[in-house]
């Protein structure tokens, strides 16, 4: 699963722009959610308390060397969703939960289903990401310490509103987060919540989202929508269409004043979403989406690309790169067509990235000097192609030498 972000903007708000790192925790916990799903609890002690604090919604990515179809060793790095509210305990410790659902020939994700256990150690990189309400990225909660307030969801009384989010499969990893914090930050807000998937033995959090509903039995409603399982509603059985989504936007959600959308789940459901909500004239400020695949099979996740050998009889790019204020220089043989990212890699190991295929937003710097073109984009806003921002996993130089500012 890799995630989209929104703006630059609203992650440097969310973010505190905290450059994003890669820090060994242990797991705590391993708990079963589904045949092919787990919640990992990784323990984070105090020291490193500041580098994952988050607001709900936020993601991780996680790294660690696993063997590979020829037995070689490999380096992986996946993005997993934040499942649950930030929390900090008395000795200055805190928690980050993550859920991994088993991909369908995933190499992370398969292994650690099967032998992720407590004890265990991954990296694991400080939290990033703008899948979050505005009443969490606005205000006190972010301009000081995010852990503090979020701990605290009274500090954003006064916020209540209405919010609807559409999640599928494990796209209700954050979005569970986000309802958990956003009700019960305000004794007014309220929360619908229409969550698609398969089968019932296929629901992530049946449990915790049931004793939500116990909680907050009239201001959160939930609506399971079963694709391969009859319910007694016609409404919540099948696939979401546009058909279909017509029609639970009319009955099921309950206020035209909605104050924000939350969409997280393939790249299918969510354009459907965000075309549907578009025509009926809601504004994209209003809306927040996260996608957790490019939808692309072909392209798996994590691929950082063949190496490359630079040899100083071919011709180059040069491409010059700052990172953490540091200067790097690497030549790229024009006919390898390597990303960026690919090149830069072999003369900086710590160049942030995470997914490698143009979802998650990781790898964003701006072009300074030169031109590039990019493959794929699923991460960036047109205001941030505007100012110069490109997704260095998917950019290839255009012209002999490109500086790219991974700092800014
Ligand atoms: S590493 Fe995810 S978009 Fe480039």
């Amino acid at each position: 699963m890799t995630v989209v972000r929104q703006t630059a903007a609203e992650e440097a708000a969310a973010t505190g722009r905290r450059r994003a790192s890669f820090h060994a925790l242990t797991v705590a916990e391993v708990r079963r959610l589904t045949d092919d799903a787990i919640e990992v609890t990784f323990g984070v002690p105090p020291e490193l308390a500041g580098q994952f604090d988050y607001l709900p919604g936020q993601y991780v990515a996680l790294r660690t060397t696993l063997p590979d179809a020829d037995g070689e060793p490999r380096e992986v790095r996946r993005s997993y969703s934040i499942c649950a509210e930030p929390r900090s305990f008395e000795d200055g410790s805190s928690e980050i939960r993550v859920a991994i659902k088993k991909d369908l020939g995933g190499l992370f994700s398969t292994w650690a289903n099967a032998e992720l256990k407590a004890g265990d150690v991954l990296d694991v990189m400080s939290p990033m990401g703008a899948f979050v309400s505005k009443h969490s990225r606005d205000g006190s909660a972010v301009e000081q310490n995010v852990m503090t307030s979020m701990n605290n969801p009274e500090q954003l009384a006064g916020q209540s509103g209405n919010f609807v989010a559409i999640a599928a499969g494990s796209g209700i990893t954050p979005v569970i987060a986000i309802a958990r914090t956003l009700l019960a930050a305000h004794p007014e807000t309220r929360f619908d919540l229409i969550y698609a998937n398969k089968a019932a033995m296929d629901v992530m959090f049946l449990e915790e989202l049931a004793d939500l509903k116990d909680k907050y039995p009239s201001r959160l409603a939930l609506h399971h929508v079963l694709s391969r399982e009859q319910r007694i509603a016609p409404l919540l059985s099948g696939r979401i269409d546009a058909e279909k989504l017509q029609s639970l936007l009319g009955t099921a959600i309950h206020s035209d004043d909605v104050d924000e959308w939350f969409l997280c789940g393939p790249f299918e459901l969510v354009q459907l979403c965000r075309d549907t909500l578009a025509a009926r004239g809601v504004e994209p400020e209003h809306v927040r989406f996260e996608l957790f695949t490019s939808g692309k099979p072909d392209r798996p996740e994590g691929n950082i690309g063949r190496p490359v050998v630079a040899d100083e009889s071919q011709a180059t790019y040069k491409i010059t790169f700052k990172l953490d204020g540091l200067q790097g220089e690497v030549a790229s043989p024009t006919h390898a067509r390597e990303s960026i990212l690919n090149a830069a890699l072999r003369v900086r190991p710590d160049v942030p990235f995470a997914c490698a295929g143009g979802v998650c937003g990781t790898c964003r710097a701006k072009v300074v000097a030169g031109s590039v073109t990019m493959d794929e984009n699923y991460a960036l806003e047109q205001d941030e192609l505007d100012k110069g921002y490109v997704l260095t996993c998917q950019s290839h130089p255009t012209t002999a030498e490109v500086a790219v500012d991974f700092d800014v």
